[in-house]
């Protein structure tokens, strides 16, 4: 800057430069009158506020994070159910006994869920127990599978329902543990395979599902 600067308050017109009166620890700062398409942009964002102010708290044309999490919810919900209706049109007792319990894919299939799944309360060997390392049975907290005793049912769809929806409403559970319900986190088909697995260790307890009709 060739000449020494104006001092003052604030640059008035465009190209003036003032060295302000202000100072702060010996600090000065020179001004400039800023240029109209950077006020622009400030006054353009000042006027966006409030337009989407008014849009996103006024009106429903833009949802909040809240809604669009429910509204995923909601359709994860309905699609869960529409599986879940799907799956049980074509499943029943005999099929779970006689055709799925019998397949050695969707056993091994099914032991692989029980793997991951079950065997912190219902033991490696479905005895709802665990070896302590010493040669002694430590009591888990789920009940047994292959002692031939069905606390609710023992119809195949029953235990279905009961893996599906967890404990019954009016169970006070096993020594106060009740099991959640499973449709949560596993699929119909893998609810289906976990189940037929189960049986497939005890089809004796089943020999009263007769075998589905010759087609
Ligand atoms: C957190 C522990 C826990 C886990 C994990 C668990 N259960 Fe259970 N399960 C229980 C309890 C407790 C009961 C008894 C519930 C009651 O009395 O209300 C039970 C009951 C059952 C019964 C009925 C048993 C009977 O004798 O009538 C079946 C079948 C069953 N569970 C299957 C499963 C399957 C399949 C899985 C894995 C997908 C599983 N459970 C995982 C705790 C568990």
């Amino acid at each position: 800057m060739s000449q020494q600067p104006k001092r003052g308050q604030f640059a008035k017109t465009k190209d003036e430069v003032v060295l302000r009166d202000h100072a702060f620890d010996g600090i000065q700062a020179f001004d400039r009158k800023l240029p109209n398409w950077w006020l622009f942009t400030c006054y353009g964002a000042v006027a966006f506020f409030v337009a989407y102010w008014f849009v996103y708290y006024g009106t429903t044309l833009v949802k909040s994070p809240q809604q669009a999490v429910k509204e995923r919810i909601l359709a994860v919900q309905a699609a869960q159910l529409a599986e879940l209706n799907q799956a049980m049109a074509g499943l029943n007792d005999a099929k779970l006994v006689h055709e799925l319990a019998t397949h050695p894919l969707y056993v091994a299939a099914g032991q692989a869920t029980f793997m991951k799944n079950c065997i912190p309360c219902h033991g490696l060997d479905l005895s709802a127990t665990q070896d302590d390392g010493n040669g002694q049975r430590i009591p888990l907290r789920g009940l047994p599978l292959t002692d031939h005793v069905w606390k609710f049912t023992h119809k195949p769809m029953g235990l279905f329902d009961l893996i599906n929806k967890g404990s019954p409403p009016e169970s006070t559970g096993n020594n106060g543990v009740r099991m959640e319900a499973w449709g949560q986190k596993l699929s119909p088909a893998e609810i289906a395979q976990v189940l037929s697995y189960i049986i497939s260790k005890v089809p004796e307890d089943f020999t009263d599902t007769p075998a589905p009709a010759a087609k």
